[in-house]
């Protein structure tokens, strides 16, 4: 069928717009009526594994980076990460009972094809998180977790990101449960989190305005920096890339608490700084990596919720206020805004939302 842009002005407007159908789609796929995980056959027995490495490229390494913390957290797994272009020629050792994970949207990224290829070559069962379900890395998976988030036509992924968070926080409580992590009333706790989330998100595409507004005068600055701690670290790289995808504003992302080792250097009153944080436990953390960024004349917007704004949000530039979600979660939730910014900012400075110079949506060459 011939995909349209449904009355948006771009593809990637759209497919913002629609990750509140798209979640619902993969939630009901992948959870039943009574609150318990389906995965698809063979599935993965969690009880024999020792390690998950997770492989992708672009925004899809940055969901994977996500889940590390999920995994980590919650099933006590422990998870290393890599982009596939260094995975690939690294000769990594494979060690038992360790599962590759790839996460693509297209399924036909070279790079994480001939990881997986290195994989399978070394007898390892190999899972992957796509959204063609009829694509090479899928056809070459032992087991293929579709995303369901429809085609994406915008180059900069936005619902397929949305939807690899979802069908990898899925993996993550199956594999708590399995590993004797989370009992019954936990697991529900977490699985009503996870059912929330259409809701929430839908909620935040309310901030659209909001955010239009800030994005005008984003549009003016040379560099931005993103600041985020734990679960939230991988959203700030998500959303200094977004950035730079379509609105060519130079964009960097750092752990907040990596602030003081180098980027604060580049603080001042024409340096923007957005922090994503939501109140967590370790928001006062970041509120204090925030203070000594306000401290040199840097100009913040703080993304948080209603609690991290009362708290912390006094002297900062500007707030944007999203609402409260279960802070395992919060990641989900937090790439709405990550998104609107970028493009907003890319409406505001003219550029091709849909088609950014020199970016190729699948890049099926090395
Ligand atoms: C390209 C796209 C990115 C995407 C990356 C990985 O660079 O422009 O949006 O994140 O490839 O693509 P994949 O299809 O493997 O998720």
């Amino acid at each position: 069928a011939q995909v349209d842009k449904a009355g948006h002005r771009h593809f990637m407007a759209k497919e913002i717009a629609e990750q509140p159908s798209r979640l619902t789609s993969a939630l009901d796929h992948y959870l039943t009526e009574d609150g318990t995980i389906r995965l698809p056959a063979p599935g993965i027995d969690f009880t024999d594994v020792d390690r998950l490495t997770l492989v992708a490229c672009g925004t899809a390494s940055y969901a994977c980076l996500v889940a590390k913390y999920w995994f980590e957290q919650l099933a006590g797994l422990p998870v290393d990460v890599d982009v596939a272009s260094e995975f690939r020629y690294r000769e990594p050792p494979i060690p038992p009972r360790t599962v590759a994970l790839f996460v693509s949207q297209s399924g036909e990224t070279a790079d994480t094809l001939a990881a997986l290829r290195y994989c399978r070559d070394k007898a390892q069962s190999i899972v992957s998180v796509v959204n063609v379900s009829e694509s090479s890395i899928a056809r070459e998976s032992d087991l293929a977790l579709p995303i369901l988030a429809g085609p994406e036509i915008g180059v900069a992924s936005t619902k397929a990101f949305s939807c690899q968070l979802l069908v990898l926080a899925v993996l993550a409580v199956e594999a708590a449960r399995q590993r004797g992590k989370l009992d019954d009333n936990a697991l529900a706790d977490r699985i009503a989190a996870l059912r929330a989330l259409p809701g929430l998100v839908n909620h935040s595409l309310g901030t659209s305005d909001e955010t239009g507004r800030i994005a005008a005068q984003l549009a003016e600055a040379r560099d931005i920096l993103f600041l985020g701690r734990g679960r939230m670290y991988p959203l700030a790289l998500e959303g200094a890339l977004k950035l730079k995808e379509i609105s060519y504003i130079h964009a960097e992302a750092y752990a907040s608490g990596e602030l003081k080792h180098g980027p604060i250097a580049l603080v001042d009153k024409s340096v923007p700084v957005i922090v994503m944080a939501p109140h967590d436990e370790l928001f006062d953390k970041t509120v204090s990596n925030m203070q000594e960024v306000m401290a040199r004349g840097g100009q913040v917007l703080l993304i948080t919720d209603r609690e991290g704004a009362r708290v912390a949000g006094h002297g900062v530039w500007e707030t944007l206020v999203l609402p409260d979600v279960a802070p395992l979660w919060a990641p989900i939730l937090y790439a709405v805004p990550a998104q609107l910014l970028a493009y907003h900012t890319a409406i505001a400075k003219g550029t091709d939302v849909d088609q950014p110079r020199n970016l190729a949506k699948s890049v099926t060459v090395e």
